[in-house]
This record gives structure tokens, C-alpha cells and sequence, in this order.
């Protein structure tokens, strides 16, 4: 289906283009002068050394838009403002309504996304950097899913490495079902902090830690057991996480670091035959064009380490080849915190110089800021340690249904709690998706859980609020089709920003910038609370009643797709 602005587009880069004799992107884009407003007309102008108004005036009689438009006017320097039929809004907006998906047609080039996110490490606390990427990594398998695409989800936990030699070693002090207990709970960050205290202070116990990362990297059994027992518990706790959270990542998901322990050598094999490693300081390493430090010097990837040992480099180097090798994927995304670009950045051009990676094939760090605390500061609990995320979560949910008792204390007691879980969550999430994922924000419960502004709970009140107009209109959502009429203004700007939907997803498809879905639904929840206030609707004559209602029906699943994009649910009372 064509959005608005893609017809007053195509109208006008034809007439665009034969003035300018090249192709000409007309710029349309919403405007507060009119519904529309094309700008090329300056640039042309520029270009051609004429009169800008004089282009304008030209254009808009070349596109011939009488039959979409109901006025033209060149405006200030020669902008060219657009003012739609009413006609055609109620047409397109009326289809759109009817739409299954709401006008927005399944990608037709279906890509297999491997989806990089969450990746908390087994041997510590998973801090709020991993809820913000499983946050921004759940919102973007949402979204891909829903256009067609296939996605493969990818948790690539941190769960080999150093740490463990030390980790078993505690383990056995503290005996097994002890040390399962406190995993399983989500005590990792202190069961790594005392395993950590002895092995910096008690030299015998910093012996032992080493010996056994051997005889685990060696792979003995009784400590590939233990090392198990620590995994398999961190998961466990990892999973309660994301259950509580309402995100799609599972237990088939997890794909860790020692996933590619038995590919490692064949990677480093591989790389050598292509000529692509060299000996650096006793390590290996591959030097991805491209990349230097501040004096100019090339910079490593390592791949082998001085004792023969394997490293994050070198494991992203082998999911990397897999992901494209035997899974098949077309785009790669990597949902990371910023301050791993420039690892991500190297460990592409490395798969480029090593013909893992080829044109069309895309790869993509979708690197995000932090979350602070008030004071600017990394978020820590009031004792000063990390914020354990189920905590975190669990807080949110409480201070949620206080909310939800004052705003509507006739709820029963299992809806109040389900919507306080709806709301709790959502209001994380979405705190963290209306930021631009390149910034940083601070996690501030109280204005993410307010019912005003541009937090989860407005939205979701606005959706529940077109649910109420349905119960007292004694009717479903499904059954107001329309047709619509568009005639009152707060109609017209109601219908506008309902059709820039299809349009929107499609970038954001590309862009991954969910604090644009985040602004548009806020500003489609604000146009539909005008609407509501100046457009009778169950009061409305017949056919204007229908009419409204089959607007009210249309905004409330827009609504709804575009939370779910972001994994947020909208319950139907609140
Ligand atoms: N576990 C890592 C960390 O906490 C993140 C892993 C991201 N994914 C990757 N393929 N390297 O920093």
C-alpha cells in the first residue's frame, strides 16, 4: 500500500526530475504549515542559479496533484506546501484499517538475521549493559520476525576463559550444592567476588586456580563437570531473567564462547593459509586492514595467545565464519555495548580480508550507550555492589502496582497484578527504546513509570482506553471497519500519522532506531487523545460513528503492534 507521502513523493520527483535533468528527491515530510512540505526547490534553485519560488511554481504545475491534492501553495523562499484531499486520506486510511498488517507488506528480500544479544557472562553478575542489549536485541527479533525475515538468535555468553580455573576451585571450598544455590538464585557477582578475594590474597589458592584452568582447558572430566554445574546454574538464573523480562530468548539460544572451543584451531589453521597471520610479541594475530592506534601502528586481533591459549578475539573470529559458513545468515548484528566498536569493527574487516564475509552480506554493530544512575554514575545497589537485573526487574513490577491501585483500585487482584507486571516491564523497556541506543540515560523509576509523557504507561492507557470505548459501546474492535471519513482537523491529523506507519517501519527495519517508533506512537497516542476530545465518537451520528469508531479500532492496533515491536503488551483494562 502507498503511504501519502510516497505518492505526493512520486508525483513530484518526476516533475522534480525533468526540471533538474537528474534524478531529485523531492524531501517530502511533514510539516506544521500544511499537511506536507516539499524543500528541493531551493537546492535546484542553487543549482541552476534561478528563482526558487519560480521552481516551485514550476513543479507543482508539472505534477499535475489535483487529484491528491485539495491546495498547493508556494510558500516563504519556495517551499512548496501540500494539503491533501480529504478523500484521499479517508481511501487510504480505510484500506489500511481493513489490512491484516496494516498496510505494511513483508520485506521482499527476507534476510537470515543472526541476532548477537544479551551475552551476560557466566562468571559474573550480568549487569544493566546486558539488560540493555537484551532489551534493544528482543525489539529487533520482534520487528524482523514480524516483516518475514528469519532470525536466528544468538546468546553469546561469556562461559570459558580464565575465570573458571578460579571459580571450580571455590566451588569445591564451598562444596557443590551450595555453590549451585547461590547461582541459581542470581548471586553470581558475590560468588565471583569471594572466589576472586582468594585467590588475590592466599597464594595456595591462586596455585590451585591455575592448575585447574589447565586440567579444564585439557579436558578433564571432573572439572569440565563442575565447570558445567557453574554453567548450566548461571543459566538457569539468566533464564528467570528473561522470563520475568517477557523476552523470546531461550534455553536453545544460548550459543557461548565454548560453543567454538573444537573450531578454534581450524580457524587459526585457515586464517595461516591465507597468509592473514603473523607472530606479534609471541602471540598470533591477524592485523585487519584498516585499523591502526594513535602512533600509526597496525592493531591486533589476537588469535593465539604466548601459552598456545584462546581468547575472545579469536572465539568472535569462529562465530563469525559459522554464522555465515553453516548457518546461512545474510545480515549479522551484534546488539553490544559502544565501548566494544572498534573490536567489532576489526573483527569484520578481518572476516572481509578472510572471504567469510562477502557483498551482500551485511554486518552490523548495533552498538548502545549505558545506563547510570542518578548521579551519572554506573548503576549500583545501595550497598554499593552491582544491581542484581532480576532485582532490578522485580522492583519495577512493584512500584508498578502501587500506580495501578491508585489509578484504578476497582481492578481485581489478579488483573491488577497482571497489569502491573505489563506496566512494570514495559516501562523498562521502553525507557531504554525511546532513548537513542547511542546515548546513554538514567534509570529513573518514577518518570518511566509515569502515566504522563512519553513512558510505557501512557501508551498502554491510551490503548486501554479505546478498549473502554468499545466496552461501552457494547461492540469489538474487530467488527468497526468503516468506512472512514476524514473532515474534522484533529481527524485529518489522526489519519496523517496512522499512514506514516508502513513508511516508518520500513526505516526502522534498517536503522534499528526504536526511539523513532518510541516518538511516533507517542505522537499517535497524543493526536488520538485530541481526537477523542473534540470528535464526539459514541455520541457521532450513524455513519460518522461507525466512521470514528473504525478510527479508535485502527489507532488501538497500531498501538498494539508498534509496543509489541518493542515487547511491551497492552493489556485491555488498566
Ligand atoms: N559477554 C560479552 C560481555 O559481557 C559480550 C559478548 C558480545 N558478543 C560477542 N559476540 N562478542 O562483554
Amino acid at each position: 500500500m502507498a503511504s501519502v507521502e510516497a505518492v505526493l513523493n512520486q508525483r513530484l520527483a518526476a516533475a522534480f526530475t525533468t526540471m533538474a535533468g537528474e534524478q531529485l528527491d523531492p524531501a517530502v515530510r511533514r510539516s506544521q504549515h500544511a499537511d506536507f512540505q516539499a524543500d528541493a526547490a531551493l537546492a535546484l534553485a542553487r543549482k541552476l542559479g534561478r528563482n526558487p519560488r519560480e521552481i516551485a511554481g514550476q513543479v507543482v504545475e508539472r505534477a499535475m496533484l489535483d487529484d491528491v491534492c485539495s491546495a498547493t501553495e508556494i510558500a516563504g523562499p519556495g517551499f512548496i506546501n501540500l494539503t491533501v484531499r480529504n478523500e484521499v486520506l479517508a481511501d487510504l486510511v480505510t484500506q489500511t484499517a481493513a489490512d491484516e498488517r496494516l498496510g505494511v507488506l513483508p520485506a521482499e528480500n527476507p534476510d537470515t538475521v543472526l541476532i548477537d544479544y544479551s551475552a551476560p557472562n557466566a562468571s559474573k553478575e550480568a549487569h544493566v549493559g546486558h539488560l540493555r542489549s537484551t532489551i534493544i536485541g528482543d525489539a529487533t527479533v520482534r520487528l524482523l520476525e514480524w516483516l518475514g525475515h528469519t532470525v536466528i538468535r544468538q546468546n553469546h555468553i561469556g562461559e570459558w576463559g580464565t575465570p573458571f580455573g578460579m571459580l571450580i576451585e571455590h566451588l569445591l571450598d564451598i562444596g557443590e550444592a551450595e555453590a549451585a544455590h547461590e547461582l541459581s538464585v542470581g548471586e553470581l557477582g558475590s560468588f565471583y567476588e569471594a572466589a576472586r578475594k582468594k585467590f588475590d590474597s592466599d597464594e595456595t589458592f591462586k596455585d590451585r586456580s591455575r592448575r585447574r584452568l589447565v586440567l579444564l582447558q585439557g579436558g578433564d572430566e571432573l572439572s569440565l563437570r563442575l565447570w558445567k554445574v557453574l554453567v548450566d546454574e548461571s543459566k538457569e538464573y539468566f533464564l528467570a531473567v528473561y522470563d520475568l523480562l517477557d523476552v523470546r530468548l531461550t534455553r536453545d539460544d544460548f550459543v557461548g564462547e565454548s560453543f567454538y572451543n573444537d573450531q578454534l584451531a581450524s580457524v587459526v589453521e585457515e586464517l595461516d593459509a591465507l597468509g592473514l597471520l603473523q607472530s606479534s610479541e609471541g602471540t598470533r594475530c591477524v592485523f585487519p586492514a584498516g585499523f591502526t592506534n594513535r602512533d600509526g601502528e597496525p592493531l591486533p586481533l589476537i588469535v593465539m595467545k604466548t601459552d598456545g591459549g584462546y581468547g575472545y578475539d579469536v572465539t568472535d573470529l569462529a562465530a563469525i565464519r559459522y554464522r555465515t559458513r553453516e548457518l546461512n545468515g545474510t545480515r549479522l548484528l551484534y546488539v553490544v555495548g559502544l565501548p566494544q566498536k572498534t573490536h567489532f569493527q576489526m573483527v569484520f574487516q578481518a572476516a572481509r580480508d578472510a572471504g567469510w564475509v562477502t557483498p551482500p552480506m551485511e554486518v552490523e554493530h548495533v552498538g548502545h550507550g549505558s545506563i547510570l544512575a542518578a548521579d551519572g554514575k554506573i548503576l549500583r545497589s545501595r550497598a554499593g555492589e552491582s544491581v542484581k537485573l532480576i532485582d532490578l526487574l522485580k522492583e519495577a513490577v512493584t512500584r508498578a502496582e502501587e500506580q495501578v491501585k491508585i489509578k484504578n483500585p476497582e481492578l481485581d487482584e489478579d488483573t491488577a497484578a497482571a497489569v502491573a507486571q505489563a506496566v512494570g516491564i514495559g516501562a523498562v523497556k521502553y525507557a531504554d527504546l525511546s532513548t537513542d541506543r547511542t546515548r546513554d540515560y538514567v534509570f529513573d523509576y518514577d518518570r518511566m513509570l509515569s502515566f504522563d509523557g512519553n513512558t510505557a504507561p501512557y501508551l498502554q492507557y491510551a490503548h486501554a482506553r479505546i478498549q473502554s470505548i468499545f466496552s461501552r459501546a457494547e461492540s469489538s474492535p474487530e467488527d468497526a471497519v468503516g468506512p472512514i471519513a476524514v473532515n474534522e482537523p484533529a481527524e485529518r491529523e489522526l489519519v496523517i500519522t496512522l499512514l506514516g506507519f508502513e513508511d516508518l517501519v520500513h526505516e526502522l527495519s534498517d536503522s534499528l532506531e526504536f526511539h523513532r517508533l518510541c516518538a511516533y506512537l507517542y505522537g499517535l497516542a497524543t493526536a488520538f487523545m485530541t481526537f477523542y476530545e473534540r470528535c464526539p465518537v459514541l455520541r457521532a451520528e450513524n455513519e460518522f460513528r461507525a466512521s470514528r469508531l473504525a478510527l479508535c479500532a485502527a489507532t488501538a492496533r497500531v498501538l498494539a503492534v508498534g509496543l509489541g515491536f518493542l515487547g511491551i503488551s497492552t493489556p485491555n483494562q488498566m
